[in-house]
Formats: structure tokens, C-alpha cells, sequence
């Protein structure tokens, strides 16, 4: 299901591939007796026939007529499916080598193809999954004849999803070694719509903002080359038509699921053909492949719409939740927490966590977790990173009591880890001066006082999973917290060859999948989640490993609703780390209502980052009801379909936003007054993914059909102030 294979219709095309899902279709053209693989189609979904007359191929420029073998400007002009370095297309192209001779070149020809039910893994990397009935595999077979490199092109189209993803693998065939210096994983070569492109750009404490631009002749690029997915630039891209909306126009969009430096972007070419392209960045990059070696690339997502950019959305929620979380929580609430980062930051010890828990445990808070600074002799930020040893002046008794008395008041017990960083004071760096990524003789550059250990060696990788994994079997731990709170400088290696330095930035993120592998087979019930300095590595890669991700230092609850908003335009509200901390807010200094905090923490995962024993009493007195909304209400935000209905960061005064249930029976909509107005007294809210023909009742009392809900509206009731908040809950009547 989802791939057919015609073998010569006509004129150049000797083989094509329709690949289809629900509703798109991509189509794929091998031309010329060179066998070169071309771009036909993607977009709506289109009836089978005969699609040769119409890729792009005879109307190059400088002439066909005549000149049967310029393929110069051929290749500068033709849509490729993976277009490749030094034959004369100009534009971005995806893949090149070093040669033992020096050269860059690269020519690929069609070879053969399979199509296969299910989908292969890519080994030691996260990838989506799927049974034989919900996913195939295309694989188009290739060859460099004069390298002797066979480069397959993988496909594999997950039809209910409406989702394709796409990876490639290098076999070197040839008996010498070769350098692959570009492996991008995804190339889409399009005829431009008048296209903007979409991108999630940010810093530390403001992740993942939306912004929108023209496509032009001027490459876009948005790229890290930090180590990390990073605050900066997430690995995600579209494409919309103009005036796009939540319903109408097209997306085109790319997501990768890989968690290191990537490379993504669009081009507008000579004339006016359009490229998009992502995969590992080639920046710091160089991979030796020794004769019978071979490189997996990480895959791509892609997704297209044609009802606008909810549809998209939709898509990748539901393909991250079906086919590429494992984790045993993801369809289950996640116990309510309390974190003591913003409590206490290092000033904390065992009586201190317990008056918290103790507290927190009365208002029906299910978990406490200890963040950073029980370790070594860690009081502040400036040593101990590596020395997994319980610091027992400050968890006086041990961690195994501590995790005994919090259990004791009916709470479970979760724990901070960094266990890829190193303080230069530490135990660790004086045994292992060279464990840490720098290069020999310089002296490394130091961020929040720490080093990156070298998760490229598997000596340092197996002693901090000891060491970690010995903390964890000491307690009864439930959940880690694992961070990342710094990115890379000093690129060597004292364990890597000097030809296989470029090799470090890829292997190090292999090494962190590695260690996150290992821990969940290891500790099946571990609850784990992501974090790096917040929301630093917010990818689709990390999802394979954790279900949630801590998705921002800034708690402030203004500030969340852009960069939640951000977030869950591609991931769902199920993998973001939202919890309510206390006002005047530790990143912005803004106070907003406990309850403001509370409905825009619903969104997320939910739990609280406060010392409930300081904070003011009527703030507690909020907790047990807010405990029940989380309970009420988690299920439906959890697995629900989110829709966006009012973004704050447009219209600066108001945010609003909805979750459905898939059967329509049941809606939750957040409603944010950031900013009072009186001449607002009431807004007009038009509800979005109600069933027209159900009748809900909301507040109790009131009941009105979906289509009078979406069409004519809901009028906000009169919350006066800035910063307030109301959530509108609907239910089917009689349903
Ligand atoms: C990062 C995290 C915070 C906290 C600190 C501890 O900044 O995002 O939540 O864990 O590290 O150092």
C-alpha cells in the first residue's frame, strides 16, 4: 500500500514512483539512460497516469536540440531527487566526498529499487517506526560508477499520516577510502508558489519563536552549528503559499529527527525554481569511510498540506505520538512534580526537600524532584559536574533515606543529571584531564564553568552510565531529568585519528543516543525527560528516547504562550515541560496571577517549580484545585488535536488556543487576557475543531451547536486586568 512502480511509459522517463499517502501524493522520474533520478511531484493527491511529459527536462536553456550530451546546464536546471557535488548543478546540493585523490565529485545513476513493507531502523539513531500495514519502504538503489560508492535513497511513506520520511545510506564499494564532507538527508526541488518560509528561532529563555518570511533569490538558511539542535534554531522548516492560514493554502514542511548540528534551507534559483533541502551540517563535518564502510544519515519528516498550517500541525503531533515516542508514559498522565530549581537553586539539603515535599504532598502534588547540586561538593555552578557521588552534607542520611521519606508521604522521587558536561574542578577531570572534547595544549573554552565530556570514547561513555546507573539503583528513583547546559567549543578528541576529527560532532550526538538506549532498556519504568539550559534540544531526535522535554528556563507565563505556541506547532502539547513557578518571575521579574500560571502550564506536561512552603498562602490554597484541573482535564490535552485560534505574539494583547478530543465529544479552550483593554470588554473568540453538527454544553448551563460556535463565536466573558485567564470547557450534550 502507498507505492506503485510503471516502468517506461514514454519519452525519457524509464521508471517511475508514485508514492502515496491519505491525501498526497510524491512522484519520483528516472531519466536518460544515465538513470538520473528526478523530482515529478508532491502535493495533493493525484489519480495514477502517465506523468512523463511533464518532468522537467527538455526545456533547459542551452539547448537540448543538438547538443544530445550537454548535460551541464541539464543538470543545473533539472528537479533532482538528491542532487549531488561538482557535476554543474550550482544550486545547494546534498552530498560530496574527498577522494584519496582530492576529488570532490560526485555522479549518481538509478540502479535498482525495492519496495519493502514496514521500515528498516537506522542503526544506533532514533527513527520513526511502523507495522508492515501502516508503513513502506521505497528504496531507490544508486551507484557512482567511477567511485564505486552505492548511495541508497530511502523513502518511506506512512499512508494514515500523510507523513514521508526520507533518509539515505553510503556503501563504499570501491578498496580505497573516501571522506563523505556533505550528507544531507532530504532534497525537495519544486516549482516556486510564491512561497514564504516558516522557521522556530530563539535564544536561551525565548525558544522556539515563529517567524515568517519571503522566500527570495537570496539562500534562507537555518542552521546550528552549536553541537546541539539549540535554542537558536530549531530543525524545522516550511514552506507556505501566500496567505497560508490555519485551514487554507499549502505547507510544505521538513522536521529532523536528529538532535546534533543540522542544516536546512531554501533556494529561489535562476529560474525560479525552488529547492528546500535539510540534513547533518556540513560545518566541523568529515566522515572517513574505509572500503566496505557505511554512513546511515538521520531521517527527515516531511509533511504536506493542503488545508493549511493546522493540518500540518495535526500531522506531526500524531505521527510523533504513534510512530515515534516509545516510551511506556506517553498515553499516561504524567505524575504532577514539584522541581526545586527555582525553590532553592544549590542551597538545599535533605530537611529542606522534605518540608517541600511534605507540603507539596497535602495539596496533592505526586512527585518531587531534586535538581541540580546534591552532588560532589556542588554549591554553586563552578565544580563537580562528573562526580555522580551524593554530596551527604547536604542529603544528610543518604539519598536512599531521602527517597524513603519522601515515598513515605505517598510521593515519587525523580533526580537531575548532566552526564554529558564536566567541571574542570571535579574528581573526574583530575583523574581524566583528556576526557573532556579540546584540543591538545590549548586551554578549553569554558560556558557556565563546565567542559563537554567526549562522548565520542566509549570508555567515557561507560563509566558515566556506571556511575549514573549506580545512582539509580541506590533509590527508589522514578524520573531524571537530564540536561545539557552547555554547547560545544574546542572540537578534538584525544581518542580520534586527526583524519577522523571531523568525525566528533556526529559522533558525540551517537554517543548521547547511546547512553539515553541504554538507560531506558535498562530502567524501562524511568520516567525520562529531556532538557538542555530549557529548551536547548527540543527535537524530534529526543523523543525516541524521552516523551517530554523541558521546553524553557523562562516559566513566566506571557513569555510561555510564544514559545509553547512555537513548540507545538510541530510537537505535541504532550512532550512540553510546563510548570507554574513563583512571581516576580526568576527570568522576566513579571507578576501574573497563580492562576494565569497554572492554565498556561495545563498545556503542558504540568507541575510546579516553587518552594511551596514560601510562597503566599491564598497561592497554595489554588494548588489542590489546580491539581484537580490537571486530573480533569490531562487525558483531553494529552491526545487531543490542538488548535491554534489566537497567537499573543500577533496580535500583542491576547492569546487563545483549543485541544479536541479525536471524537469531537469533548474541548478545552485557553483564553489569556495579557492585556486589559477597556473598550474590550468582551471578545469574540471563533471556537476551532468542533463537530458543526454536535451540540455542546458549556460553563453547566449553556449549550450551542458546534457550527454556531465556530461560525457566529463565543463571547470571552468580561475578565478584567492584564494577565488574566479563563479556560472554556465544552461538552457534548447528551454525549
Ligand atoms: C538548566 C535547566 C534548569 C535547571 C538548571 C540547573 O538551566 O534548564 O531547569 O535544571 O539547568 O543547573
Amino acid at each position: 500500500m502507498g507505492i506503485n512502480y510503471f516502468e517506461s511509459l514514454n519519452g525519457d522517463i524509464r521508471v517511475s514512483f508514485k508514492l502515496d499517502t491519505k491525501n498526497t501524493s510524491y512522484c519520483i522520474g528516472i531519466v536518460y539512460e544515465e538513470g538520473y533520478i528526478g523530482h515529478l511531484y508532491y502535493g495533493s493527491k493525484i489519480k495514477d497516469g502517465d506523468l512523463s511529459g511533464l518532468i522537467r527536462i527538455n526545456e533547459y536553456p542551452f539547448g537540448k536540440v543538438g547538443f544530445e550530451r550537454e548535460r551541464c546546464s541539464f543538470h543545473d536546471f533539472f528537479a533532482h531527487e538528491y542532487p549531488t557535488h561538482g557535476i554543474g548543478d550550482y544550486r545547494e546540493d546534498c552530498f560530496g566526498v574527498e577522494t584519496k585523490g582530492g576529488n570532490s565529485e560526485v555522479l549518481l545513476s538509478y540502479d535498482h529499487y525495492e519496495i519493502i513493507k514496514g521500515k528498516p531502523g537506522i542503526t544506533g539513531m532514533p527513527s520513526s517506526f511502523g507495522s508492515d500495514d501502516e508503513v513502506t519502504t521505497l528504496i531507490i538503489h544508486c551507484t557512482d560508477r567511477f567511485l564505486n560508492l552505492k548511495v541508497d535513497l530511502y523513502y518511506s511513506v506512512f499512508y494514515d499520516n500523510d507523513v514521508i520520511t526520507r533518509s539515505v545510506k553510503v556503501i563504499n564499494s570501491s578498496d580505497e577510502h573516501l571522506f563523505i564532507k556533505k550528507i544531507y538527508s532530504t532534497c525537495l526541488d519544486m516549482d516556486n508558489k510564491d512561497f514564504d518560509a516558516i522557521t522556530l528561532h530563539g535564544s536561551w529563555a525565548r525558544e522556539r519563536h515563529m517567524e515568517s518570511v519571503p522566500v527570495t533569490h537570496n539562500k534562507l538558511i537555518v542552521e546550528s552549528v552549536r553541537g546541539e539542535s539549540s535554542h537558536q534554531d530549531n530543525p524545522f522548516l516550511a514552506l507556505i503559499t501566500p496567505n497560508t492560514t490555519e485551514d487554507t493554502g499549502e505547507v510544505y514542511a521538513m522536521n529532523f529527527v536528529y538532535s546534533g548540528n543540522f542544516k536546512a534551507g531554501v533556494q529561489l534559483d535562476q529560474f525560479d525554481h525552488i529547492r528546500m533541502f535539510m540534513g547533518i551540517s556540513p560545518e566541523d563535518f568529515k566522515w572517513k569511510l574505509e572500503p566496505g564502510d557505511r554512513f546511515e544519515s538521520p531521517e527527515v519528516v516531511m509533511t504536506y498540506s493542503d488545508s493549511g498550517l493546522g493540518r500540518m500541525t495535526h500531522a506531526f503531533h500524531d505521527f510523533y505520538r504513534e510512530h515515534l515516542i516509545r516510551s511506556p508514559y506517553l498515553h499516561k498522565k504524567r505524575p504532577i512534580l514539584i522541581n526545586n530549581w527555582e525553590a532553592t537553586y544549590f542551597d538545599f539539603d535533605t530537611d529542606k526537600l522534605i518540608s517541600i515535599a511534605k507540603e507539596a504532598s497535602k495539596l496533592g502534588i505526586e512527585m518531587l524532584v531534586m535538581d541540580d547540586g546534591w552532588f560532589g561538593k556542588r554549591n554553586d555552578d563552578s565544580n563537580s559536574l562528573g562526580d555522580w557521588v551524593v554530596n551527604e552534607e547536604k542529603i544528610k542520611g543518604g539519598l536512599k533515606y531521602l527517597v524513603d521519606e519522601v515515598n513515605k508521604l505517598g510521593m515519587k522521587f525523580g533526580i537531575w543529571f548532566e552526564p554529558e558536561m564536566i567541571s574542570p574542578d571535579s574528581d573526574l577531570m583530575r583523574e581524566h584531564p583528556d576526557w573532556a572534547i579540546h584540543i591538545k595544549g590549548r586551554e578549553g573554552i569554558r560556558s557556565r564553568n563546565q567542559f563537554v565530556l567526549d562522548y565520542s570514547r566509549k570508555d567515557v561513555r561507560d563509566e558515566i552510565y556506571k556511575k549514573v546507573s549506580a545512582i539509580l539503583k541506590s533509590a527508589n528513583i522514578e524520573y531524571v531529568k537530564w540536561d545539557m547546559n552547555r554547547q560545544l567549543t574546542d572540537l578534538g578528541s584525544s581518542a580520534l585519528e586527526p583524519e577522523r576529527m571531523g568525525e566528533l560532532l556526529h559522533r558525540y550526538v551517537l554517543g548521547v543516543y547511546e547512553l539515553q538506549e541504554r538507560l531506558t532498556k535498562e530502567f524501562p519504568d524511568l520516567l525520562l525527560e529531556n532538557c538542555s539550559g530549557g529548551g536547548g534540544r527540543f527535537d524530534p531526535g529526543m523523543f525516541y528516547y524521552s516523551p517530554q522535554i523541558w521546553c524553557s528556563d523562562d516559566t513566566d507565563a506571557v513569555e510561555r504562550l510564544s514559545i509553547q505556541e512555537g513548540t507545538a506547532l510541530v510537537y505535541p502539547l504532550s512532550t512540553m515541560g510546563a510548570h507554574v513557578s513563583d512571581c516576580p518571575n526568576h527570568a522576566v521579574g513579571r507578576t501574573t496571577p497563580f492562576e494565569t500560571r497554572g492554565h498556561v502550564a495545563l498545556a503542558g506536561t504540568f507541575g510546579y517549580e516553587l518552594d511551596v512552603t514560601r510562597i503566599p498562602k491564598e497561592d497554595v490554597d489554588m494548588i489542590p484545585d489546580q491539581v484537580k484541573m490537571y486530573h480533569r482535564y490531562n487525558d483531553l490535552v494529552r491526545e487531543g488535536d490542538y488548535y491554534r485560534i489566537a497567537s499573543y505574539g500577533k496580535n500583542h494583547e491576547f492569546d487563545c488556543y483549543g485541544v479536541v478530543s479525536k471524537d469531537k465529544k469533548e474541548a478545552l479552550y485557553t483564553f489569556v487576557q495579557v492585556l486589559g483593554r477597556v473598550n474590550h470588554k468582551t471578545r469574540r473568540i471563533y471556537l476551532r475543531g468542533l463537530d458543526p453538527e454536535k451540540t455542546y454544553r458549556i460553563d453547566e448551563d449553556k449549550c450551542y451547536t458546534g457550527d454556531i460556535l465556530m461560525k457566529v463565536g463565543y463571547l470571552i466573558p468580561d475578565i478584567k486586568g492584564d494577565f488574566r485567564s479563563i479556560l472554556i470547557h465544552l461538552e457534548e450534550k447528551d454525549g
